[in-house]
């Protein structure tokens, strides 16, 4: 009897100790989900919900490219919008896009962090009849119809230009025939703006046997991994003339390394740099000659996806892929008001 009652004692007293854990716990435990389900049921007064999932912030670029889809799905515009940062992880991307589906959001945006293992997730997506969108980077899917549309940059393209610009300067200072040992810093392993950027500039470079890759590394797009990627090839690689750098931010912590390592960059400068964003500090140093050339990605994609949505909207048919314009810069090119007028 006595040994029955103290077993139902220590039973309630673990249930109160559970129940106040829970209240100090578990209810920030559920927050996001919470606040998220709150916001969805709050917008129903005719606005479109949409659910988008934004890969990370490691660069200037990527902040830019927040901003423009902050701005462009306003209550003035008509939507609510759900935005979830992953962190670069693909396994936040994941749980973002079931929480939106869940959420039973209208429509679901995403940057996609790889461009492989999506399958699944958007199967689940179609099979609740939420249309899904792709910004800034594609994926790699048996079955395109998983996806409504892309919105984004054609990175193939943009490593192409870097190519040609290289081939071009190189024939202009009389070098085209001469050998050119190059480095490459590449961004986030298996994202599409990695691999179209190597495609791209590998369909030209693959035509000059005397262009000689030393050394390709990747550096997550970011600029501490920038330098320190940057650090080890110049301890190997003594004869460097030219750094092709994915995106400016490691282009920033490249150009720290080789200064701090005695050498010179740019325009009349022993190291040749390529680099591609065009953000409004590379543009600085474009126009300063430290940076060769810049090879524009742009961020300001927010505009493309509200009128993919107003298009989607009205029962029109779009486009499987959107490409956002984008330049070169060159010291020749980089203006003072191009300066005053980049926000980014
Ligand atoms: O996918 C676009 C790339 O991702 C940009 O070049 C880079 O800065 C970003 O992190």
């Amino acid at each position: 009897m006595f040994r029955k009652r103290s077993y139902i004692a220590a039973l309630i007293g673990i249930l109160l100790a559970m129940t106040v854990l829970f209240m100090a716990f578990g209810s920030r435990l559920f927050t996001d989900i919470e606040e998220e389900s709150v916001v969805a049921e709050e917008s129903g007064g005719g606005q479109i919900v949409v659910g988008v999932s934004q890969l990370g912030s490691e660069s200037g670029w990527r902040t830019a490219n927040t901003e423009s889809v902050q701005n462009a799905f306003t209550q003035q515009n008509g939507y609510f919008l759900i935005f979830n940062n992953a962190r670069q992880k693909q396994e936040n991307q994941l749980k973002a896009i079931r929480s939106f589906i869940s959420q039973r959001v209208d429509y679901i945006v995403f940057s996609p962090v790889v461009e492989t293992g999506w399958e699944t997730v958007l199967q689940e997506a179609k099979e609740a009849g939420i249309p899904v969108i792709l910004m800034d980077r594609s994926i790699d899917v048996d079955t395109p119809d998983l996806y409504v549309t892309c919105v984004g940059s054609n990175f193939v393209e943009e490593g192409e230009k870097a190519g040609r610009w290289l081939e071009n300067e190189l024939s202009r200072r009389g070098d085209a025939n001469r050998t050119v040992n190059i480095v490459m810093l590449l961004g986030t392993q298996g994202s599409s703006s990695q691999i179209g950027r190597t495609v791209g500039f590998a369909s030209v470079s693959s035509g000059h046997e005397n262009w000689n890759i030393l050394e390709q590394e990747y550096a997550e797009f970011t600029s501490t991994k920038g330098k320190e990627v940057m650090r080890g090839f110049l301890r190997k690689h003594p004869n460097i003339d030219v750094v092709i750098s994915q995106n400016d931010d490691m282009t920033f912590g490249a150009i720290e390394a080789i200064r701090e390592a005695g050498r010179t960059v740019g325009v009349g400068g022993d190291i040749t740099i390529l680099s591609f964003d065009a953000v409004h500090d590379a543009l600085e140093m474009v126009a300063d000659g430290m940076i060769n050339v810049d090879i524009e990605c742009n961020p300001n994609q927010g505009e493309y996806l509200l009128q993919v949505i107003d298009m989607l909207e009205a029962g029109q048919t779009v486009e499987k892929r959107y490409y956002v314009e984008e330049d070169v810069f060159t010291i020749d090119n980089v203006t003072k008001e191009l300066l005053q007028e980049r926000n980014y």
